[in-house]
């Protein structure tokens, strides 16, 4: 079993971007500008955009933060998108979810403009990466692929079992593994709640992504030996023993699931420094594009 190191690759990542930026700056061109906006004070979300800001500090890009009220109205918040969208500054507009219920999430994602959107939420970037066009890749399933990279895991005509499918990861997931590419060429299982036999599926998988939010969901019994295991949940419980009151949970049971596996992100260090790592690729690309790029 081999410990597929999310941050250390992670770090790998944002080095090299690093060293981009002081070439930007050395040819007197501008850096890449992420704006991230942040809706409440929902904890986990504090801790991501928090992360996110983080890596762009770190890396040398300029970041804008802004904090909205639990209470923003729709309007409110569509009209400061449609601010960013035309701040000829920023180059990277995300909206971190879940938003409160009265907003509705579709809309807001409608709203950022296509060359803006570094999540790969939108409609028009989703399309673009169903056809295999270039595009922002969402950045959870674009940093498991990087990983996938950085390892040389061979995916070609395996089967992949991905569980989960949600819009951010498990369906755009399961189409990026079924492409024509480099990292791609599965055959691919999506498993959801209405699923029948999932342990039966997951059994036959040489490729597990579990991305449906559940503590502990993948057991041993569900994996076959020498599977290949990504694990993307990331659920705060309750931990007395911990100075924060939780402690982070993945959807696999790593403690018996390691021992059966090729490789294995362990939680946390695994797919979540991937995301941002991923993020803040889509980060340079974006201000690459709207600098007289073409790739997208
Ligand atoms: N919430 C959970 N994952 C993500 C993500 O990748 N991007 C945004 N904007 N919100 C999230």
């Amino acid at each position: 079993m081999e410990l597929l190191d999310g941050q250390l690759v992670s770090k790998t990542i944002k080095e090299g971007l690093k060293l981009k930026v002081g070439q930007l700056i050395a040819e007197g061109k501008k850096v890449p500008h992420l704006a991230a906006v942040l809706v409440g004070d929902n904890g986990a979300s504090e801790t991501y955009v928090g992360a996110k800001v983080k890596a762009c500090a770190e890396i040398g890009y300029k970041s804008t933060l802004l904090r909205l009220e639990e209470d923003i109205s729709e309007s409110r918040l569509l009209g400061i998108i449609e601010e960013l969208n035309n701040d000829i500054d920023v180059d990277g507009i995300l909206v971190q979810l879940p938003l409160p219920k009265h907003i509705s999430d579709e809309k807001v994602i409608n709203t950022i403009h296509p060359s803006k959107d570094v999540d790969g939420f939108h409609p028009v970037n989703v399309g673009k990466m169903v056809q295999g066009l270039p595009t922002f890749i969402s950045a959870t399933p674009h940093g498991i692929l990087l990983l996938l990279e950085h390892y040389k895991i061979d995916t070609k005509g395996k089967h992949a079992v991905v569980v989960g499918r949600s819009n951010i990861v498990g369906r755009p997931m399961s189409i990026l593994l079924s492409s024509n590419t480099p990292t791609g060429n599965c055959t691919v299982t999506i498993c959801h709640s209405h699923t029948r036999n999932l342990p039966e599926i997951c059994r036959e998988a040489d490729i597990i992504v579990a991305a449906l939010g559940k503590p502990g969901f993948v057991k041993a019994d569900m994996v076959k030996k020498g599977a290949v295991i990504i694990d993307v949940g990331i659920t705060r419980v309750p931990d007395a023993a911990k100075k924060s009151g939780f402690a982070l949970k993945g959807d696999v049971k790593f403690d018996e699931v390691a021992p059966h596996s090729s490789y294995i992100t362990p939680v946390p260090g695994g797919v979540g420094p991937m995301t941002i790592a991923a993020l803040m690729k889509n980060t340079f690309m974006a201000c690459e594009e709207r600098s007289g790029g073409s790739l997208i």
